[in-house]
């Protein structure tokens, strides 16, 4: 029930983008609550991480945009990751609109914890 009413939400928000492209069925991971409005995160999430990013290098805080809980949340429970498929939630619809991002060249697309990730990154 749950799978239905996100795959019509998803439907409602990508019909109107284009008639040909098949809308992908978005697998979003382990579920629960985003972290904002799903519609409101539609829109504007690149703008939001792209800001989060900047807080985090420049004052050192983990916050609600933080990129390390979209991919623990996000990760499918199938292979693990937010990419891969076409399925795989960052992914999918970034082909399907036809965006490009390099921000998995450096950022793990799999679930892991914080504290792991920043000792990773030497801090
Ligand atoms: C605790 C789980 C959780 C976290 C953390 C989370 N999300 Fe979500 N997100 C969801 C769920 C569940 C949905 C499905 C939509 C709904 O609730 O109707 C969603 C929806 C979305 C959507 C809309 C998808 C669509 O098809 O329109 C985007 C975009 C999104 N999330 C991006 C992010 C980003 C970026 C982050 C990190 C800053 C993030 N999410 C963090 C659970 C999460
Ligand atoms: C429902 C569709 C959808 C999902 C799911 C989605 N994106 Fe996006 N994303 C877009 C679209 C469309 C754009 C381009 C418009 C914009 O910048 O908002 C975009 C842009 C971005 C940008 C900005 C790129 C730039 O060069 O400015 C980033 C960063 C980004 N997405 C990261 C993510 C991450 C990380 C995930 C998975 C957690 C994700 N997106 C999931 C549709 C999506
Ligand atoms: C060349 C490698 C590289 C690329 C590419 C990159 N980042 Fe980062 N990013 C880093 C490093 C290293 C940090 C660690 C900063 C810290 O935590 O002090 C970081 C930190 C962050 C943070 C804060 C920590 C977190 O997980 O919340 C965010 C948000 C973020 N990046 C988003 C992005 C987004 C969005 C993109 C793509 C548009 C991107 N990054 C591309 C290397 C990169």
């Amino acid at each position: 029930m749950k799978r239905l009413a996100i795959l019509a939400l998803f439907a409602l928000f990508c019909g109107t983008a284009s008639a040909e492209v098949t809308v992908p069925h978005l697998d979003i991971g382990k579920g629960g609550h985003c972290v904002n409005d799903p519609k409101f995160m539609k829109i504007n999430h690149g703008d939001l991480l792209k800001k989060q990013r900047t807080i985090t290098v420049h004052q050192g805080v983990i916050g609600r945009y933080s990129l390390i809980k979209c991919v623990n949340c996000h990760a499918s429970r199938v292979n693990n990751s937010v990419l891969g498929t076409n399925s795989n939630f960052c992914q999918g619809c970034h082909v399907y609109a036809a965006v490009k991002i390099d921000c998995f060249e450096c950022h793990s697309s799999r679930p892991e914890t914080v504290s792991e990730t920043l000792t990773e990154i030497g801090k």
